[in-house]
């Protein structure tokens, strides 16, 4: 995905063109990898811009900061007046990716993050799809999920997602869009920036908490939304066999969205189109970032 300039960014309480937010080298998390973030949408409709379940991302980011024990100086109040300052500034009304980011700055050198100041940024700019939303082919990545006891899943920190990286290299290096984490004990945990269901026989399932996945908010929603349609659903260890036998399968994520699984290690999953209940939760989805689900109404806050 390119990133597309846009003229501001936030950074340490001021806005800032896009060419001056920057840090040196020695900065901390560039080293280290102490640094936690989000990533919030925006969405387009009646001629305005609505951002995403964002008290619910702002207070995600706080919660890994405070895992970090990193010092956010900033209310959940204030940091959503800055995000909707900064796409107001930045004059943007498309489709928006918002990426707010705590890490830890130049200070002093060494692991032991107490001698750097703590810094924050938002950047915002207009994107696209991330995966292919048609659907996508997938394997399972011989690079486990990195279990809670050994990095705090909970937290979506810089330093993870180097677990990630390494699974996203071996999927499309052979030919696969994305690669699902199998956890330290044997079971499905999630993609390598999102979160999976699988449907079979027409209930849902999706691994628990405790299998070291991200507590995705499309996740939360997805699940508000099954309620919703009034299928059963089932938060339990997935095995993956399982994974290989079911009707059907969707990750969900803020960039991600909800996308169809097709195919996993070359075997078809269904009859290798997006399933029902699939495009049943999607379209509720979409219908929901349309604005034309008042009762949702609350999960977007308008911008202008
Ligand atoms: C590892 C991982 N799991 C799950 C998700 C989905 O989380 P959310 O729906 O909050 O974007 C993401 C994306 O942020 C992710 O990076």
């Amino acid at each position: 995905m390119k990133i597309q300039p846009v003229e501001y960014v936030w950074m340490d309480g001021k806005f800032v063109k896009w060419d001056e937010a920057k840090v040196h080298v020695m900065t901390h998390a560039l080293h280290y990898g102490t640094g936690v973030f989000e990533g919030i949408r925006a969405y387009p409709s009646n001629g305005n811009l609505y951002v995403f379940r964002l008290k619910d991302h702002i207070e995600r980011l706080i919660n890994s900061a405070k895992i970090y024990m990193m010092d956010v100086n900033y209310t959940v109040e204030e940091l959503t007046e800055v995000i909707l300052e900064l796409l107001r500034i930045n004059k943007l009304k498309e489709l928006c990716y918002i990426r707010p980011i705590v890490f830890k700055g130049l200070g002093e050198f060494g692991l032991n993050p107490f001698g750097s100041p703590t810094q924050i940024a938002i950047c915002a700019f207009p994107v696209g799809a991330y995966l292919e939303k048609g659907g996508v082919s997938v394997c399972t990545s011989s690079w486990r999920r990195t279990p809670d006891v050994s990095m705090p899943s909970a937290a979506k920190a810089c330093g993870s997602y180097l677990n990630s990286v390494l699974a996203k290299i071996e999927a499309v290096q052979n030919g696969y869009d994305e690669a699902i984490f199998i956890d330290i004990n044997g079971y499905l945990s999630e993609g390598a920036g999102e979160n999976i269901f699988i449907v079979k026989k027409g209930v849902i399932y999706t691994p628990p908490v405790s299998s070291s996945i991200l507590e995705g908010i499309t996740r939360d929603s997805v699940i508000k939304i099954i309620s919703e349609l009034g299928y059963s659903f089932f938060e339990r260890p997935i095995l993956r066999s399982e994974l290989y036998v079911c009707d059907e399968a969707f990750f969900t994520g803020t960039a991600a969205e909800i996308t169809p699984i097709l195919k996993v290690d070359n075997r078809i999953v269904g009859n290798g189109k997006p399933g029902k209940i699939t495009n049943e939760i999607k379209n509720f989805f979409f219908e929901i970032i349309s604005c034309k689900k008042p009762k949702y109404q609350h999960w977007l806050t308008k911008v202008y």
